[in-house]
């Protein structure tokens, strides 16, 4: 296990004021909280580069071929935060018509969309053939035959990847594996249908097959099931007579999410992806394809902070001390959905004081509404403020109106600049009160 330490947690710009107040890229985030209301939500745009920075370096010195790294944008998504990411150069996933136009609106080229998805509506597989995206994952046979029905009708030419699914499980949550051969996603490549796609394919009149993907799971730490995923997808490939163009392993490389958690080091996943890559096309005398690595989380979840503000503090029965705080499941499903483990700290730093542990809960009408079963904090009371970091990936992206709860502000923050990318909700305004 590495040995993690709260500023492995923290974004990277993170800083305390001689007062001891946190800050992110200069900014005081206990005058941020008092400016924009809790919960809070801010994004380091110091971390994002530095994370995408490391996945370049790791890239370029493992692997010899073309590379891109494409951000997959169910981690989190708005129209600032996308414009904040192409300016960055790289490529995107999108699985929705709403995430596709963000994407163009926020100026990338369809040359670096891939649209996924395993139930493609009729609207997204015809916006994605009309903007030409780079290209459409098709996920099953059914959806082969939709869309070879919707090029010929538009009488327009596609690029498609398959995504396939090589057996393989992940060591982590059920929830959150892919591959494995009970999923509901991609076409598995043991009775077939894997082979049968590329064969639908072969001279197909409207689609182009430019590439073979898979995606394994997300938030694991193990490199050999990469490598296992090369090696089954490039046997596919050999055994059906093609020679991918592109090749992508997705994404799914695990952060920590507290001082217990593994290291943050892009390396093994790379590394690993790239030299089997290399050795299963130049043993068989192929051409190295465009290697797309595919994080969402690895991208942004350390960016994140989420800011709470302190309310209710009780003693159960049975002693079980409860902290409980202005947000919760519905800003963060992650710990009810799958057991997802958080730390948090105050904002204020409280050297010396002596720690308690307590049971950190959210607002809403769920016993299930628990942040962190068991976390050490100095004494807080009502209106103090809480940050729960590695906030940034799958949490406002999953966020509801539970309990009719108003999506909290969300912050892109550099020194010297606070944008606001998202609005805190107005509850009044939305479809609950005006049916609208
Ligand atoms: C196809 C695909 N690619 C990439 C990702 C990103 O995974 P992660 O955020 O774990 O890197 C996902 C997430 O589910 C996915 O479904």
């Amino acid at each position: 296990m590495a040995d993690i330490s709260l500023n492995d947690l923290l974004p990277v710009s993170a800083c305390y004021t001689p007062e001891g107040s946190l800050t992110i890229a200069r900014q005081e985030l206990a005058k941020l909280a008092k400016q924009f209301g809790t919960p809070l939500y801010v994004y380091d745009g110091q971390t994002i580069r530095h994370q995408i920075a490391s996945l370049q370096e790791a890239i370029g010195h493992f692997y010899q071929g073309s590379s891109e790294i494409t951000y997959a944008a169910k981690a989190y998504f708005s129209l600032g935060f996308a414009r904040r990411l192409a300016d960055q150069g790289i490529g995107v996933d999108v699985v929705s018509l709403g995430e596709l136009k963000i994407a163009r609106q926020a100026g990338f080229s369809p040359l670096r969309v891939h649209l996924h998805g395993n139930n493609k509506s009729e609207d997204e597989l015809v916006t994605a053939l009309k903007w030409g995206v780079q290209a459409i994952v098709v996920d099953s046979l059914e959806e082969l035959g939709f869309l070879s029905q919707l090029a010929e009708k538009l009488q327009l030419k596609g690029r498609v990847w398959l995504r396939i699914t090589p057996g393989i499980t992940v060591d982590t949550h059920h929830y959150t594996q892919t591959a494995h051969s009970a999923s509901k996603f991609g076409l598995p490549v043991q009775d077939g249908q894997a082979a049968e796609a590329i064969r639908q394919l072969a001279h197909h009149p409207w689609l182009t097959m430019t590439g073979l993907h898979t995606h394994l799971g997300s938030q694991f730490f193990e490199a050999e099931p990469y490598r296992e995923a090369v090696a089954r997808l490039t046997e596919l490939a050999e055994n059906t007579g093609i020679i991918p163009q592109e090749f992508s392993p997705g994404g799914g490389w695990g952060v920590p999410y507290t001082q217990d958690g593994k290291s943050n080091d892009p390396q093994p996943w790379i590394e690993t992806v790239a030299v089997a890559v290399e050795q299963k096309f130049n043993r068989r005398g192929w051409p190295l394809p465009r290697l797309v690595v595919e994080p969402g989380r690895w991208i942004v979840a350390r960016a994140g902070l989420a800011i709470y503000t302190i309310g209710t503090s009780k003693t159960a029965n049975d002693g079980t001390q409860f902290l409980a705080v202005d947000g919760g499941l519905a800003d963060n499903v992650r710990p009810a959905l799958y057991q997802a483990q958080y730390t948090a700290l105050p904002l204020q730093k409280s050297e010396g004081k002596p720690v308690r542990k307590v049971t950190l809960v959210g607002k809403f009408c769920e016993t299930g509404d628990i942040l962190i079963p068991e976390v050490y904090l100095p004494p807080l009371q009502r209106g103090d403020l809480l940050a729960v970091p590695v906030a940034g990936a799958y949490q406002l992206s999953m966020s509801s109106n539970y309990n009719l709860a108003a999506r909290p502000a969300v912050l892109w923050l550099e020194e010297g600049q606070v944008e606001v990318l998202q609005a805190r909700e107005k509850a009044e305004e939305s479809a609950w009160w005006t049916g609208k």
